[in-house]
Order: structure tokens, then sequence, then C-alpha cells
């Protein structure tokens, strides 16, 4: 079992399963050329920070609707951004997407599309860098996120526990990321790690990678990741 076949099957599998995301542009949508708007994934993974996908998708609408584009968000009065975020909690994201738009709109109105210029922008640290290079600009960035950590920790029958084997992780997703299909690749682990490789009773049957997974072939893919001893 190669490493390109284990992301290519991941792959396959996200063009036929993919969820159907509000800022996100379908894999053979991509494929023909068209090209996810930076600022929709920008705002998107801050709102996804620390709320869930289904809580974001009324939000990620009225905010793309309201203010169209970074500069309309960089025009709104603040009291208009709270209150459109009132509900998402964590009311510092709110802030720091204001702040965020300003600075881009004070530097000529473009994202950066590299992660080290992503990391300068208020509010985003290194997973949402890598997550917006990925994503919009299919740069070959490690995103590694909670769900990333379980897929990864489960293939690999990762032994070492969090948040030490991190760096373990992000190392195993460099060398497996496809360059061809990084954002993809990306938002492909993510929809695995959300709808069949659960935290509880992962759905093993139906993973189009099972034939990968140390895990699972060790018998007891639920252990991973581990955690350490309290
Ligand atoms: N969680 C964080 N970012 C996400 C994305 N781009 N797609 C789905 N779930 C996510």
């Amino acid at each position: 079992a190669g490493k390109a076949s284990l992301s290519n099957r991941l792959l396959d599998w996200y063009d036929r399963h993919h969820r159907e995301l509000p800022w996100r542009i379908s894999p053979s949508a991509r494929a023909a050329g068209a090209v996810p708007d930076p600022y929709h994934i920008w705002l998107s993974e801050i709102m996804l920070q620390q709320t869930t996908v289904e809580a974001v998708k009324p939000y990620f609408q009225r905010f793309k609707e309201r203010w169209p584009h970074v500069s309309d968000l960089a025009g709104a009065e603040n009291d208009d951004v709270m209150k459109a975020w009132a509900g998402l909690g964590y009311y510092s994201r709110a802030r720091n997407l204001k702040a965020c738009a300003d600075h881009i709109v004070a530097h000529g109105g473009a994202f950066p599309d590299t992660e080290s210029g992503l990391l300068n922008l208020p509010g985003v640290g290194p997973y949402t860098a890598a997550a917006i290079a990925a994503i919009a600009f299919n740069q070959p960035a490690a995103v590694v996120d909670g769900n990333v950590e379980r897929v990864i920790s489960r293939l690999f029958a990762v032994e070492t526990p969090l948040p030490v084997a991190k760096v373990q992780i992000r190392q195993i997703v460099t060398e497996i990321l496809p360059h061809d299909r990084p954002g993809d690749f990306a938002q492909a682990m993510m929809d695995l790690g959300a709808t069949i490789c659960s935290p509880k009773r992962p759905r093993c049957m139906l993973c189009p990678v099972n034939e990968y997974c140390d895990a699972l072939a060790n018998g007891d893919p639920e252990r991973f990741p581990l955690r350490p001893p309290k």
C-alpha cells in the first residue's frame, strides 16, 4: 500500500462524496478551472474555528450577502459586524475579522497567498494560515485540525499521545499530500474525519482508505488518537 495510492483513494472518494458547503468549490468545478474566493475561505475558516459546520452555514451566507467583498467588510461599522456575529460566540473573532479586513484593504486589497504571509494577518494562526493557503491558493500546506489528527493517528497507528504527536502528524501529512490537489486533499481529510472516521464508533466498513489503516488492521481504531495519562 503506497503513499500515492492512499491519497488517490481519498481524492477519488472526495470527488464522489464531498460535502456541499456554501464556501466550497466542488472538485469538478475546481478541476475545470474555478478558483475559490480567498475572502470566502478566510471568512469560513475564522467562523469554523470554534463553531460547527451546521451552525456556521447561515452566518456565512448572511455575511457573504451583506458584505460581498473584503472591502465591504472593511467599510462596515464595527457594531454592525458584531451584531451580525451575535450567536456565534468567541467575539474576539469578530473584532479580529474587522481588523483583518481593514489590514487587507490598507495593503492593496488582496489576501497574501503564502502561509507565512497569511500568518501576519490579525486573527490568523498556524492552522488557519495553512487552511487558507491550501484551500484558497492550492499550496502544499499541511492542514491539521482535530479531525485530521484523528484520521492520521489511526491510519498510521501513531502511538505517541497528543499533543506531542502533533509534530509527527504534521510530518506524515506533509509526506502524503498530493501536490497537484492540496486544497481538495485538506478538505477530503476533514470530510473523512467528520463523516466516517468519527471519534466514537468509526464507520470503517465505509472508509475509502480502510485497506491502508494500521489502527483498523490492529483491531481498535477508537483507541487513537492517544491522550496523555491523567
Ligand atoms: N472545518 C474547518 N474548516 C473546514 C472546511 N474547510 N471544511 C469543512 N470543515 C471545516
